[in-house]
């Protein structure tokens, strides 16, 4: 941005009334822009092919070639250079052509200077605020190219290939993988390196959202459809337009809404909850899972016929104990990506601490690797990381708790209060144990425990249990 405001803009005035250049090239040197001034079009035109101008600002009625000859010239030629049209007083139809063919904006003769001032700083604020636009998409680019997504395994490179030729197609995908292996960044990477990346990327977390507003967080509904749908709104589908639909922990979509999904995943067409009139959305889907969909559909609480729609190109990534060359990989690139952000010097990692992560699970994958190194990084006072935290252990100890009944009572802490961290307790350990049986699977849980899965994701989150490790 620095950069962007220090230049100094130049801006071309273009009129064969030779007052007018005086007058104006008076008011914009008074605020400090660079100002040239042409009597025609054509001297324009050769300007322009030997000077970069922020702006034209070119009168529309000249001899010879006229302002409109001018403007789609600029427009085809120079797409980074804005022009104001000045109109004579009162044709407002020529105000609209000019516009119509382009123009960012226009200034009615005789010119009021405040309103020239104005009209040119909006314009170069306008400039400026594209510019600055689209570096940052290019830096959003640059986070999700290839070079971010670390590894050296052969099945994983095999991977890339596979995104990098599906990433050019508007085919669905589905990216399956344990937790923390990488399904997001991949759907982001498919995203980005596709024709589609300047358009939005809409992630639906399919767990997150209650299952009675599923419908509507993704296809919209109209005012009353519901009690609270007090105005019209639009679905993430329709969000999407043009872009992409991110469907991730597609397995818990409710089986209410899968019907409707099956229709938009066949269409791209749907209506809003409440509406009849049918919309239909460009949007590329890309779905991700970790959970045994095959199982689901047996078990009839995923549908077959969703799944086929989605499986159309499915991507599997391995996850880290099947990868260990990737470990120092991994953990060179976190050091490198919050060695210094995290206010530390930390630069590098000792053989032994990569030795001792050689050696463990890894359930929560990558995900779990990054925090693990982050939290290393903050306990360093070097440069070098030489203490590793990895859990021993990594499965809970689910014994009932071995109360201690003296320090309760000496420390005054009202029965109540016991029996509430007792039950607290002992629903914490039903809970890990339910997991560990049902190896992480959520929706069985759920059914086993006779609650929604809603509620165990809750209690999943208040107790911080990391399911990745019950996971198969
Ligand atoms: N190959 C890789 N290179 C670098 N960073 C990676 C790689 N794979 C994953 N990560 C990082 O690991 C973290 C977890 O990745 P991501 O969120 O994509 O996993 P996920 O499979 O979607 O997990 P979950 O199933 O829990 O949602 C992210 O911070 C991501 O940037
Ligand atoms: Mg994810």
């Amino acid at each position: 941005m620095a950069s962007i405001a220090k230049h100094i803009a130049s801006i071309l005035v273009v009129d064969d009334d030779r007052a007018f250049r005086v007058a104006t090239t008076a008011v914009l040197n008074d605020e400090g822009y660079n100002v040239h001034t042409v009597a025609s079009a054509n001297e324009a035109i050769e300007k322009l092919g030997k000077h970069t101008y922020d702006i034209v600002l070119s009168d529309l009625v000249m001899a010879g070639m006229d302002g409109l000859q001018l403007l789609n010239h600029i427009h085809t030629n120079y797409s980074d250079t804005l022009t104001i049209m000045i109109t004579g007083y009162g044709s407002i139809e020529s105000a609209v052509e000019a516009m119509k063919s382009g123009a960012f904006d226009y200034l009615t003769k005789p010119c009021n200077n405040d309103e020239l001032r104005i009209k040119v700083r909006r314009a170069l604020e306008y400039k400026q605020n594209r510019q600055a636009l689209s570096s940052l998409r290019e830096e959003v680019h640059k986070l999700y190219t290839f070079h971010n997504i670390k590894s050296r395994n052969k099945k994983m490179r095999e991977i890339f290939e596979l995104v990098k030729k599906v990433s050019e197609t508007d085919v669905t995908v589905l990216i399956r993988g344990e937790t923390g292996t990488g399904k997001e960044l991949i759907a982001k990477a498919i995203h980005f390196n596709s024709s589609r990346r300047d358009k939005a990327f809409v992630t639906v977390n399919c767990s997150a959202i209650p299952d009675q507003l599923f419908e509507s967080e993704l296809f919209g509904h109209v005012k009353g459809a519901f009690t609270g749908a007090d105005k019209n709104r639009i679905g993430r589908a329709e969000e999407a337009d043009g872009g992409t639909l991110f469907l991730d922990e597609i397995a818990y979509i409710p089986p209410s809404a899968q019907t409707k999904l099956l229709r938009f995943l066949q269409d791209k067409s749907f209506d809003r909850v409440g509406g009849s009139e049918t919309i239909t959305s460009d949007v590329r889907i890309i779905a991700a899972t970790n959970q045994p969909l095959e199982d689901m559909i047996s078990e009839g609480t995923f549908r077959e016929d969703v799944f086929y729609r989605l499986n159309i190109f499915p991507i599997t990534l391995p996850p880290l104990r099947e990868r260990l060359e990737d470990i120092p990989l991994l953990a060179e690139h976190f050091i490198e990506k919050y060695g210094a952000t995290l206010g530390r010097n930390v630069k590098t990692i000792s053989p032994s601490s990569i030795s001792s992560m050689m050696n463990y699970s890894w359930k929560g994958n990558i995900r779990e690797l990054e925090n693990i190194i982050k939290r290393a990084i903050i306990k360093t006072e070097g440069d070098c990381i030489t203490d590793i935290d990895i859990p021993k252990n990594d499965v809970y100890d689910t014994s009932m708790p071995s109360s201690d009944l003296t320090t309760t009572v000496e420390n005054n802490i009202p029965f109540k209060d016991y029996m509430k961290s007792i039950a607290a307790d002992a629903e914490m350990k039903y809970l890990i144990t339910a997991l560990k049986a049902h190896n992480g699977n959520i929706n069985q849980v759920a059914r086993m425990m006779q609650v929604d899965r809603k509620t165990i994701y809750r209690k999943i989150a208040e107790y911080d249990i990391d399911v990745g490790q019950f996971r198969r």
